[in-house]
């Protein structure tokens, strides 16, 4: 794993969008895997605003989001398909036909599953994917056990994600009890892996991605393994390493 060492979440951002814009630049048609949550937000800000004002196209790139809650409709504004609208989508010149989000809605969500691979192999798999990380590990909402050779899945989140997410919903008791996720080896099928992890509540976690163990109890170790990852960390989160 490759690490690229900023100072800030600010600093991650733009050196996250700069990769991105140069990817796009290079393939107008990639296929980009991306992530919710607070960490890749920056990121995508600084994908708008370099869009405002040198135009870079998305006219061609087709995208793929690692996961979604399960019972949220796409204009519940905690469900991630309304996320990546208001953070991404709805500011640059994207087409919404080629942006697929698992469907957290559907009638029968295994079908679900095998369709959102079935949709991403059928497409040529991903090019680029973007990457957060949960405290316990998670990537996607792959939650530790999680078997390395999982496709996409419903998962029952844990209580710890449930309160780490909680802080964008009005309470707790609001914030959904399973989602629909990428598996892990759908993930590790991606071309190249971005990882961004910022902050000092993370420390603990890159520590642990670096020092440690590949096991299944902690899910991002299997990144080990890939061959194409650059990890962006900023200080906070270097400083247990
Ligand atoms: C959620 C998402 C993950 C994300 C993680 C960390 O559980 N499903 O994709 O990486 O949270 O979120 P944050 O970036 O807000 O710390």
């Amino acid at each position: 794993m490759n690490i690229i060492k900023v100072q800030d979440y600010k600093e991650m951002s733009q050196s996250a969008a700069n990769i991105v814009i140069r990817k796009v630049k290079e393939n107008s048609k990639i296929k980009l895997g991306l992530a919710t949550g607070g960490t890749p937000k920056g990121t995508y800000d600084a994908l708008i605003e370099d869009h405002m004002q040198n135009n870079t196209s998305y006219e061609n790139v087709t995208s793929f989001n690692l996961d979604e809650y399960i019972g949220l409709d796409s204009n519940d504004p905690n469900s991630y398909h309304y996320y990546m609208d208001q953070s991404l989508f709805a500011h640059i010149n994207i087409n919404k036909e080629q942006t697929y989000l698992p469907n957290g809605t559907a009638d029968n969500l295994d079908k679900e599953c095998t369709r959102f691979d079935k949709m991403i192999e059928t497409l040529g798999g991903i090019d680029l994917q973007i990457l957060g990380i949960g405290q316990n590990g998670h990537i996607g909402f792959n939650e530790p056990g999680t078997s390395f050779s999982s496709g996409t899945h419903v998962v029952a989140l844990e209580e710890s994600t449930r309160q780490a997410n909680a802080r964008y919903f009005d309470s707790i008791d609001e914030v959904p009890t399973h989602a629909i996720t990428m598996g892990i080896a759908t993930i590790m099928k991606s071309k190249e892996i971005l990882l961004l992890i910022s902050g000092e509540e993370k420390a603990e976690t890159l520590k642990k991605l670096i020092h440690g163990e590949i096991t299944e109890e902690f899910p991002a170790s299997i990144l080990k393994k890939h061959n194409n990852v650059t990890i962006i960390a900023d200080q906070k989160a270097l400083s247990g390493v």
